[in-house]
């Protein structure tokens, strides 16, 4: 029952990633937000048990946050990015270097985790063009990978659903196999450890077929978030590293989801012990306060562009309007500064066993089928309803924010939670004891 005073005409709105139909018979709405908490049309306080799309890392309405983006707007709404520029995205730049992989240091902005994505892949085929390889022009991804919705995005990914439609513009793109492994590594605390030769594929299977003077870089998100929480077994991440090095192919971390502090770490690539060529980042990155993302390169990398191109030509013909927009840049430094005082990702690191421990505790309860968790990430994998995927799940979902006041996310038959990095023993408690609660009674 919406309150009154947020009645909404739901009609024209084409609604993303979501059963128009079925929503707008009974909307669900969030009208304000601070801390760990939504509050809903109906005036009850929602528990975020997901960082609002895993990017709300640091809580909602942090008041540095939205002060500098307020000051920011009051004092230069826009500045054109194309060659021209303003103080604020050079400071954002360097504030994302400081947390990054060392040798990592030269970051192009953009706008979200999408552009993010094909950003990335142009410069990956341009860097290999430039220094005069022109011959690798594929692609890798892995089967199950979600990095976001552009056309270079959907053909790295692999989520059938969102290819189908887009086939014949996909071409010069294959897929090894994603690592999950429920037979083998159900209900595992952290990394699994078995796995790792899933790697192997990418040399074995890809390089033999294809040859791998052709292959201009491999993509992978460190973990495989959007479709199902997919941990790398132990050793996974390294053996593809080993492999794109021996052959000079590029490797591309997707850190939509697993940077700034998901991991108790800035990045995955810390946690991993795994250097790439390229993060993509965003989400985090602004709090979700302003869209903004990011695709952190090797020196190597720029260096290449700056010292290929004749004097005083565009090295790189690519960028968008809102590349470095000023709110945005004002959200990431202060973002970014919030991170450190507050020292959030130690936090997460902190409170990540306990978290761990809430998640298996859902261990043998009805249709509980594998718990997967990482850092503050988990997956929960129901079995499904014969001939219904995800119903299941949402009927988790629905009843956890309908009954219980917390909000979880659902992708297929699985339940997936990723929490601000705020999040309290006491949260924790909350938003297992609410789920528990709701797999009991089914
Ligand atoms: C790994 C990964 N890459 C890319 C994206 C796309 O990001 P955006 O929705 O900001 O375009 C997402 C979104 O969830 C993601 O999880």
């Amino acid at each position: 029952m919406s309150h009154p005073s947020y009645q909404v005409n739901t009609e024209h709105f084409w609604m993303p990633f979501t059963a128009n139909r079925q929503f707008k018979a009974k909307p669900r709405l969030l009208v304000a937000a601070k801390g760990m908490h939504y509050t809903s049309d109906d005036g009850r306080q929602i528990l975020d048990g997901t960082a609002g799309l895993w990017c709300v890392n640091a809580g909602h309405g942090h008041p540095k946050i939205v002060e500098a983006v307020a000051r920011q707007a009051a004092e230069m709404d826009y500045a054109p990015g194309f060659q021209m520029s303003h103080p604020k995205v050079f400071e954002a730049a360097s504030a994302l270097v400081d947390i990054a992989p060392k040798g990592m240091n030269r970051v192009f902005f953009v706008n979200d985790g999408s552009e993010g994505v094909d950003t990335a892949l142009k410069i990956a085929l341009a860097y290999h063009r430039v220094r005069g390889d022109a011959l690798r022009y594929r692609l890798v991804g892995r089967e199950r990978a979600y990095h976001g919705v552009g056309f270079g995005g959907i053909a790295v990914g692999g989520i059938a659903g969102s290819r189908k439609h887009f086939g014949p513009s996909l071409a010069g793109v294959d897929h090894i196999r994603h690592p999950l492994d429920i037979a083998r590594n159900a209900f595992t605390r952290g990394m699994p450890q078995q796995g790792a030769e899933l790697a192997d594929e990418l040399e074995q299977r890809l390089l033999a077929m294809h040859d791998p003077a052709t292959i201009a870089a491999v993509i992978v998100e460190p973990i495989q978030g959007s479709t199902g929480v997919i941990i790398p077994p132990q050793g996974y991440l390294q053996k593809l590293r080993a492999t794109c090095d021996k052959y000079g192919i590029l490797l591309i971390f997707d850190e939509v989801i697993t940077g700034f502090g998901r991991l108790g770490s800035a990045f995955g690539a810390h946690y991993f012990g795994v250097v790439p060529d390229m993060i993509v980042c965003a989400k985090g990155l602004t709090n979700a306060a302003v869209p903004m993302g990011a695709v952190i390169c090797k020196q190597e990398i720029y260096d290449t562009f700056m010292d290929k191109a004749p004097e005083n030509a565009i090295e790189f013909q690519h960028g968008y309007t809102y590349s470095g927009h000023p709110l945005a840049s004002a959200a990431a430094v202060a973002t970014l500064q919030v991170y450190k005082d507050e020292q959030l990702f130690e936090r997460a690191a902190g409170i990540a066993p306990y978290f761990e421990d809430a998640a298996h505790s859902l261990k043998g309860l009805p249709f509980v089928k594998d718990v997967r968790n990482l850092g503050l990430v988990c997956g929960v994998e129901l079995d499904g309803i014969a001939g219904k995927p995800g119903a299941r799940a949402y009927e988790v979902f629905l009843k956890c924010f309908e009954e219980k006041g917390v909000l979880t996310r659902t992708t297929g038959d699985i339940l997936a939670l990723s929490p601000p990095l705020i999040i309290e023993k006491s949260h924790v408690d909350q938003l297992f004891g609410a789920l528990k609660e709701v797999l009991s009674s089914l």
